[in-house]
């Protein structure tokens, strides 16, 4: 697959087989990663992989926190407030989903449920935690996205897929207790990552793009 292809054709996964990937091919996709650019080569990244037994305690830790109604506290905020453009974008991707699945995203159930499968990594054999030291700038963030893109598309060119998923760091105090991590790290973001089951009916799905007229002035 080249490059191009792989861009266009990466997509969160949603449903995976139970099947964990081998320790030397997660290697390689982290081996990959790391050659992301970076503010000043800092390379300002720093991963945990959670499988097996750990993985689904974590997991339960998440789901039993939730369901006593603990507020989430990310380190990340979640924005409160969207501006238009992004707001709209945001609206097309809950209707162009209700539209192909039949579920009504407005409905507390399927927002409780989609929040546990969260908490549950979707199922994937593993779950990925991107941390930062909590003293660096937006910049160190921007870099840990660049890395984050370039372990999701080493992945997927390896066949693997991957979500990244905000949702994840919700309990961030409790998992960075749980993980035996500083509170002077900041956690960025979860990733699901493993085989994707084909028969899932969640990875039929394929979100849109605005027209690059939309985002880009042309100056000359
Ligand atoms: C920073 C970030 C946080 C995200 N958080 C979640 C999440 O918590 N749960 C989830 O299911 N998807 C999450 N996503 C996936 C987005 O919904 C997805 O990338 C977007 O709808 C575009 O779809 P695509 O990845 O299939 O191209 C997140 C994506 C990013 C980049």
């Amino acid at each position: 697959m080249d490059t191009i292809e792989c861009i266009r054709t990466r997509k969160s996964i949603r449903g995976f087989k139970p099947q964990p990937v081998l320790k030397d091919i997660l290697n390689e996709i982290l081996e990959t990663a790391v050659w992301s650019p970076s503010y000043k080569n800092s390379q300002p990244w720093e991963v945990i992989i959670l499988s097996g037994g750990k993985k689904e305690e974590l997991s339960k830790m998440l789901v039993g926190l939730y369901e006593k109604g603990t507020p989430p506290c990310p380190d990340i905020p979640e924005p409160k407030v969207w501006p238009e453009a992004e707001s709209a974008r945001i609206a097309d991707l809950y209707r162009s989903r209700a539209e192909a699945s039949g579920i009504n995203f407005d409905d507390p159930e399927v927002l409780k449920k989609a929040k546990i499968a969260n908490f549950r990594f979707y199922r994937a054999p593993h779950a990925i935690y991107l941390f930062q030291d909590a003293s660096l700038t937006p910049w160190s963030l921007f870099d840990l996205g660049l890395f984050a893109q370039s372990l999701m598309l080493s992945a997927h060119a390896k066949g693997i897929g991957t979500v990244p998923q905000a949702f994840a760091t919700d309990y961030a105090q409790d998992i960075k207790r749980f993980l035996n991590i500083p509170e002077t790290k900041r956690l960025v973001l979860g990733i699901s990552i493993g085989y994707p089951d084909p028969d899932s009916p969640v990875n039929t799905f394929r979100t849109n793009r605005v027209d690059i007229s939309e985002i880009v002035k042309w100056i000359e």
